[in-house]
């Protein structure tokens, strides 16, 4: 590592201490940004981090969604992101005024609505319980049986929990941009290259592509696979920051990242927003900050907390 990049880490540290402040990180953040991390997780660990956090201020290394959820859980701590442009095409797909009018104009229907916890405070305050990929099945159980049921905003993940849980949801049409990169054929090559290989995916990705995959799960659940396989070789079928974490945890592994149909690997241009310079700047001015209106944090919190009991 350079005397430059030690120097950045040195001094995010200092400021982290001086703060007491804790830096959450995603899977899918670059491998610097994960090695400096207080706790690495997916949405749901990463969830449970803020939840239980006795800092004063919580960096977010994900996105905008995911840092807005530490916030809803932690109204009183100041909430920072390297980047406030960090969106999601998941979140996009689905704005909040969209489904309120879809919802009013079902209004007939009663519909139990399930959000993935990739949206917004707007969509949170809107439904009835959230869900990760890593809980989506266990939540799903425990909707009401007499209720239809509307699941947003993933089309994949809804229809991938269908088939785990027999339960028929309307579905969404939104889809995580990277995700749906991965095509059968794309995957179906690699595996050709690799013909002893297992392959782990994301319940984001289309169903041709789930449908090649050994194990399909969030991304935490993916160390335990990879960890516990007898393959040797495993494609990964994620986006491309899950390699960093995976070849830390499952250091015998030949880690292969699943290609996409003009690519070696996926990257997702808004966890790819975060840097460590934006990192040590955050912690540097506590800015940008996550704010909202109490009445939206207070109505998005107790979809949060359901999941949160429920999983
Ligand atoms: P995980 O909760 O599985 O980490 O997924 C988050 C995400 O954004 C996937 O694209
Ligand atoms: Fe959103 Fe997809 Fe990026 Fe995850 S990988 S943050 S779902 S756009």
């Amino acid at each position: 590592m350079s005397a430059v990049s030690l120097d950045l880490e040195s001094e995010i540290l200092r400021h982290k201490k001086e703060k007491n402040a804790v830096i959450l990180v995603h899977n899918y953040q670059i491998g610097p940004i994960q090695d400096i991390g207080d706790y690495v997780g997916d949405s749901l660990g990463l969830a449970r981090a803020a939840q239980e956090s006795d800092a004063d201020v919580i960096v977010f290394c994900g996105v905008h969604f995911m840092a807005e959820t530490a916030k809803i859980l932690n109204p009183s701590k100041t909430v920072i992101l390297p980047d406030a442009d960090a969106g999601c095409s998941l979140e996009t797909s689905c704005p909040g005024p969209e489904l309120e009018k879809f919802l009013q104009d079902n209004k007939e229907k009663n519909y139990y609505v399930i959000a993935y916890i990739n949206c917004s405070a707007h969509v949170k305050a809107l439904c009835d319980v959230i869900c990760t990929s890593g809980n989506a099945v266990k939540i799903v159980e425990q909707a009401p049986k007499d209720r239809p049921i509307l699941f947003v905003p993933d089309e994949n993940l809804g229809g991938w929990v269908m088939e785990q849980t027999g339960r028929k949801m309307d579905l969404w049409k939104g889809s995580c941009y990277v995700h749906v990169e991965f095509t059968q054929n794309s995957i179906q090559k690699i595996k050709d290259e690799y013909p002893d290989a297992a392959v782990v995916a994301h319940p984001e990705c289309p169903k041709a592509v789930r449908l090649l995959a050994d194990e399909v799960c969030s991304t935490e659940k993916m160390i335990a696979f990879c960890q516990n396989s007898p393959a040797k070789d495993i494609i990964v079928v994620t986006e491309s920051g899950m390699l960093n974490r995976l070849r830390k945890e499952a250091p015998d592994k030949n880690l292969i990242p699943g290609p996409t149909e003009h690519c070696a690997c996926a990257d997702c241009k808004f966890m790819k927003m975060n840097t460590m310079e934006k990192l040590y700047k955050c912690l540097d001015t506590l800015e940008p900050r996550v704010e909202m209106d109490e009445k939206l944090r207070k109505d998005a919190e107790s979809s949060l907390l359901r999941m949160l009991e429920q999983s």
